[in-house]
């Protein structure tokens, strides 16, 4: 067995390793998986039939749940914050840029809520609503299915100046972005597993022009867009704005492995996409580990699912209120 066979071995035991431990030692005290079983068992099938029925009509939902749950739970914690509407004039977290793009998962979940207070009144969080929903949208997408601690509460406070100093923001570094994670408890590991979730899902075609047109004000294309998804990408945009295009060139509503194949081809969406594989055989450890990840997952997708829903479980845990805050009536405002 080769030095390459016996390490990728030895990593992929590390993960199933680090796996098993997260399920046998994750404990957050208030939570767990069959928290509304008697309070409100129909809770969780309810949630899941109207992601499953949005979804039939419109699959974009499933990387826009996604990306809610990333945005709320970088923001304090998975608390269902960035649901808050402003009551006072001053900005909140769902009025920030990078969050407007998400108002139909917005407007699904006050839905979900509103069908839950029918059933079982001021028992169901919006936060625990955010997790379930995004978790059934990583299944439907073709992720592994898993399941979920429940028990969180909602916040009470919402700031549009917090969102915009903690969430990713397109023009960072890729070490700077890996530093807000890592800020937050993820591995180097994590960072990028979570980073697939660009495997499915769209950005607005202002977000890349600059590397279509005038990468670092060069007035060329970035040199490591490989030069025909410059073309595509460039005839896709066209000249209206406001158009999207897929940020896994793969297979675009497909959770899976092919962005990692994509970014390995030169053919990363984003920049910081791009910039997990720059093909320079690491000039560093740190670009090393990422490369060499990068490939592992191109060439075993269970490897990257299953890694995937480790992280994507971790991402929903963060920060969460168990005791503090309350349960909302409705998830745009607070009961008060
Ligand atoms: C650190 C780095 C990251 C940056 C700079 C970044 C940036 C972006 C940008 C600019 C978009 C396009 C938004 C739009 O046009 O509306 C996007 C979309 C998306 N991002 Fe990220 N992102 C990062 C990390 C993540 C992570 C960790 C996740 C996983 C939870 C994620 C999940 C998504 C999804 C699913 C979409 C597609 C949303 C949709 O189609 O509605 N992103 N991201």
């Amino acid at each position: 067995m080769g030095y390459r066979c016996l390490a990728e071995l030895q990593a992929s035991l590390a993960i199933a390793v680090c796996v098993v431990c997260f399920h046998v030692f994750v404990a957050v005290r208030g939570m767990e998986p069959h928290f509304y079983d008697q309070s409100c068992p129909s809770a969780e099938p309810t949630i899941s039939s109207m992601v499953q029925n949005y979804y039939n009509n419109d699959a974009s939902i499933a990387p826009n749940l996604i990306r809610l749950l990333l945005h709320d739970c970088f923001v304090r914690g998975c608390d269902a914050s960035i649901l808050l509407k402003s009551t006072s004039g001053v900005h909140v977290e769902r009025d920030v840029p990078p969050n407007l793009s998400l108002a139909k998962s917005f407007d699904l979940i006050d839905q979900m809520k509103d069908r839950l207070e029918e059933i079982c009144p001021q028992v169901v969080s919006c936060a625990d609503i955010i997790a379930i929903a995004s978790r059934d949208a990583v299944h439907l997408a073709g992720g592994q299915y898993f399941e979920l601690l429940l028990g969180r509460h909602d916040g009470m406070v919402s700031r549009a100046s917090e969102a915009m100093s903690m969430l990713p923001d397109l023009h960072d570094s890729l070490p700077r972005a890996l530093q807000a994670f890592q800020a937050k408890g993820f591995t180097t590991e994590e960072f990028l597993t979570l980073l697939g979730a660009h495997s499915i899902g769209t950005t607005q075609c202002s977000f890349v022009e600059g590397r279509l047109f005038n990468y670092e004000g060069t007035g060329r294309a970035d040199p490591r867009m490989r030069a025909e998804l410059v073309e595509e990408l460039k005839s896709e945009c066209g000249q209206r704005s406001g158009k999207r295009v897929a940020l896994d060139q793969g297979t675009p509503s497909k959770l899976d492995n092919s962005y990692y194949k994509q970014v390995m081809q030169g053919r990363g969406v984003l920049q910081v996409d791009q910039q997990l594989y720059l093909n320079t055989s690491g000039t560093n450890s740190g670009e090393e580990l990422m490369e060499h990840l990068v490939e592992r997952y191109a060439r075993h997708d269970f490897y990257f699912q299953t890694f995937f829903q480790h992280s994507f479980k971790k991402l929903g845990l963060l920060d969460v209120l168990t005791h503090a805050g309350e349960i909302r009536t409705k998830c745009y405002k607070t009961n008060s």
